[in-house]
């Protein structure tokens, strides 16, 4: 699994090979301990009524370019649906969840996913300016993704990502949090599982 290291020392899933580490993980379909549960789901096949759990759902979505090489990595064929679809898929994910839910990309993404609403924020691991948008609920200031989750963490309980790669968003955990996770490559269900038994969220 490709990784790379963010500056404040958090691990990030990455498509892009430049600075890029290799970690050995195993493969995992499904993990739960009391702070988190994690699971392989395909945005492509619809709503998943686990994450009815969840009070609101962070996600940070593939970029074009990085679309095919997530999906060959997790051993799909990335031809069958393609990014547009890819794209609806999150939006009719968002509007079938029916509470807050933010995703951030770039104003281009942002036009064919069309949240209810968007504005600039800068995006922490790669510290490009892009956009977060929102469905069902509101946007609030913040300078950085890294300060938004924190925000979200100490607003609500059970916080959602239906692509959490090496989790980002799970390692700003707070004591009061739980997690529902998602992701189509098994890999990122046991790094997730790795760093919860390691207690390292
Ligand atoms: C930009 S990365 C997210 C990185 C993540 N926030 C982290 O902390 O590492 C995009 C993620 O979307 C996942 N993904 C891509 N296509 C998907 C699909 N069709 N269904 C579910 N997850 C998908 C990738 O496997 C990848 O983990």
């Amino acid at each position: 699994m490709r990784t790379m290291k963010t500056k404040d020392g958090r691990t990030y899933f990455t498509a892009l090979k430049k600075g890029s580490i290799e970690v050995d993980v195993k493969a995992v379909t499904e993990y739960e301990n009391e702070k988190v549960k994690a699971f392989v789901h395909d945005i492509h096949d619809g709503y998943d009524s686990r994450f009815d759990e969840a009070d609101v759902i962070y996600c940070e979505p593939a970029w074009r370019p990085g679309y095919v090489k997530f999906m060959e990595m997790a051993g799909k064929d990335p031809q069958k649906y393609g990014y547009n679809k890819y794209l609806k898929a999150i939006h009719d994910f968002a509007k079938q969840f029916g509470k807050p839910f933010y995703c951030i990309g770039s104003v281009a993404m942002m036009k064919i996913l069309q949240p209810d609403d968007s504005q600039p924020i800068v995006i922490t691991p790669h510290g490009s300016n892009d956009a977060i948008g929102v469905f069902n609920g509101t946007l609030f200031d913040c300078p950085n993704t890294d300060s938004f989750i924190t925000e979200l963490c100490k607003k609500y309980t059970v916080i959602g990502d239906i692509f959490c790669g090496a989790g980002y968003t799970f390692s700003h955990a707070l004591p009061h949090n739980r997690f529902i996770l998602s992701d189509v490559n098994p890999e990122c269900i046991g790094f997730i599982a790795k760093e919860a038994e390691h207690g390292n969220c």
